[in-house]
């Protein structure tokens, strides 16, 4: 059990220091959480760290999944094992540079719920969250042999608001379904954040990156005695689209790390290993007043987060110069560190088709006929692209085609030919249309990106969520087609092997188990591998019907995508070597939805490119 005095923490009744790792089993491949765990213990850390993400477990309306990559009583055991103590942040709004703070996109279904106060309505479904989880938390609590040794309340709530009721109420949650060990909360090193995050009677934390002495004195004006903790301590920072990859300098952390635990802090690395915003599931942020300002910024797939272990699970400089730090204030393990996890050989994969996606359309989603153009939201989608049909009469002289309440990108076409694109992040901005007598089919494809994590603008819908005008005519009547893009088993690939114009599917194999079959002569071993579209532009790509996520080789930084070793065929990992059922060898299935321009080829790469590099902001 961990608790703490006047003193300090106790573990057991003894003086202790939390010297934890973020790690979040969500952004790992759960054929690798244990590596993962060995590395994370291999730096030194007693701990570590993870969130529990409810729209992830969500998977179906108030149904919880916590089976296979959401098994979260697995990944605890294996922390166990691999000597950790668990600390728990079950929000249930996390932040963390995740789909809409992880809560459930269909909280945002009517347009009315005041997320994250005592609005009864997100109370009720809070609640409900919590009878889901808490029975899966209790058996792994301290309190009862487990190695969960602290549930964070919220996530630095006082940089969000100050609603008291709202505070209890989470606390009370966790209290009143049996969460017995210590509590918790987390937030910025400022007065306004610790008053506005506060519980009282529950030990106050601190998130911060830099000038630890400065913050942990802030901290102590709001936990007045007992352990000071740098709950997230940020060693390195997370990438939007179209920005550099950031990175911060492995020595100066260590040397603001070993200022913190001088001092006598407590730590949590965030993060000691980020890993991967595989899926949907990257989350934005948003530097406009309003919704539908300028300001959207899209999280990059990768969230290596310059960590000391990287998203491949290296062991970077800074792993070996934090390691060094922490062994002056602890002991470290004496195993030996893990080597590099093996990559497959480079190679290349071949094209085997294409289609377009308003050619696939009726595979993919079925429409819903509404005067207005309905929001993902109102659809009952969580995440994908929308399709949206109408007609227009004509004639009608050119003018501007354009989307009040845009989420995120649109794709223009006018009777099946493309008339451009809009974005969100330019809301005046049309596209000039003119129709002709007979008039025009008009579609529009619109692809999300993930939801506001942080900040007032967590209302973030996707689609269209207000309307279309035409000049100053409102377009109404329109068929809404959801496009999840959760099973492309059934795309209709063109069977004459050409490429089809606009945004379009392709497809590609890749042998990689046979020098002999032209494949990337790869001796068959589970191994990782890094996918590269170079000369293509932006969409999403799938690797064995797993989408890794979405590219976006023009705006950069990331330029391949990690591609961990359970998800190749071949190698053994799942057994399930020569899947395709041919020859035996490993082919693997890649299939790319690109937005604008396909390039030529994909590439399996054995080194990860995350593109130019950045310092990481000073916070
Ligand atoms: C805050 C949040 C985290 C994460 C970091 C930035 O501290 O609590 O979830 O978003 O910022 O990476």
């Amino acid at each position: 059990m961990l608790s703490y005095d006047e003193t300090g923490f106790r573990r057991d009744g003894a003086p202790h220091r939390v010297i934890s790792g973020g790690l979040h089993y969500f952004r790992v491949h759960p054929g690798l959480w244990e590596d993962r765990l060995r590395r994370l213990r291999a730096l030194g850390v007693n701990t570590v760290d993870t969130y529990v993400p409810w729209n992830f477990h969500e998977t179906a309306p108030g149904r919880a999944d916590f089976t296979g990559p959401r098994d979260l009583a697995g990944f605890c055991g294996l922390a166990r094992e691999c000597g950790l103590d668990v600390i728990v942040r079950p929000g249930p709004y996390i932040c963390a540079e995740w789909e809409f703070g992880g809560l459930p996109a269909r909280l945002l279904a009517d347009g009315e719920m005041r997320l994250r106060t005592a609005d009864p309505r997100y109370l009720a479904e809070v609640d409900g969250w919590f009878d889901a989880l808490v029975p899966e938390l209790l058996p792994l609590l301290a309190s009862r042999g487990g190695p969960v040794v602290a549930v964070q309340i919220e996530n630095e709530y006082g940089s969000f608001g100050n609603d008291s009721a709202y505070r209890a109420h989470i606390e009370e949650a966790l209290l009143t379904r049996g969460v017995d060990v210590l509590m918790f909360t987390a937030d910025g090193a400022e007065d306004a954040m610790q008053q506005g995050g506060g519980v009282a009677g529950r030990l106050a934390t601190a998130t911060f990156g830099s000038r630890p002495k400065e913050r942990l004195a802030t901290l102590r004006r709001y936990q007045t005695s007992g352990p000071l903790t740098a709950m997230e301590f940020w060693i390195g920072w997370f990438d939007h689209w179209g920005e550099q990859h950031h990175v911060r300098d492995p020595e100066e952390a260590a040397a603001e790390l070993d200022e913190l635990l001088a001092s006598g802090a407590s730590v949590n690395l965030y993060m000691a290993h980020g890993g991967t915003n595989f899926g949907w599931w990257a989350g934005a942020n948003h530097t406009g007043q309003r919704p539908f300002d300028a300001g959207y910024q899209p999280t990059a797939t990768s969230y290596d987060y310059d960590a000391p272990i990287g998203e491949a699970g290296e062991l970077t400089p800074k792993f070996h110069a934090f390691r060094e730090v922490i062994g002056r204030y602890t002991a470290l393990p004496r195993d030996p560190l893990p080597p590099l996890p093996p990559r497959l050989a480079p190679g290349t994969a071949a094209g085997a088709g294409s289609v377009a996606l308003l050619d696939a359309l009726d595979v993919l989603g079925a429409p819903v006929a509404d005067s207005a153009p309905l929001s993902m939201e109102r659809l009952g989608q969580a995440h994908g692209l929308v399709h949206y049909r109408t007609r227009i009469t004509g004639p009608r002289p050119a003018m501007p085609l354009r989307i009040d309440g845009l989420g995120d990108r649109a794709h223009v076409f006018v009777d099946g030919v493309p008339l451009g694109t809009l974005d969100r992040n330019a809301p005046g901005e049309g596209l000039p249309l003119a129709v002709g007598p007979d008039g025009a089919v008009l579609d529009i494809v619109v692809r999300a990106w993930g939801r506001v994590n942080y900040g007032p603008l967590l209302d973030d819908r996707k689609g269209i969520w207000r309307a279309v005008h035409h000049g100053h005519q409102q377009l109404l009547g329109w068929e809404s087609r959801p496009l999840p893009l959760d099973d492309l088993a059934r795309l209709p690939w063109r069977a004459d092997g050409s490429r089809a114009p606009g945004p379009s599917f392709h497809r590609f194999r890749l042998d990689t188990g046979s020098a002999d079959a032209g494949g990337a002569g790869n001796a068959g071993a589970p191994a990782d591998g890094f996918l590269a579209l170079p000369g293509w532009t932006s969409g999403l790509l799938w690797l064995n019907g797993f989408l890794l996520g979405h590219y976006d080789t023009a705006r950069g930084p990331q330029q391949t995508l990690y591609a961990p070793s359970p998800l190749w065929r071949g190698g053994g990992a799942d057994g399930d070597s020569g899947a395709d059922g041919r020859d035996g060898s490993a082919c693997n299935e890649i299939v790319v939805l690109e937005m604008a321009e396909p390039g030529e080829r994909v590439e399996l790469r054995d080194e990860p490119d995350l593109g130019p590099r950045a310092a990481a902001p000073e916070v």
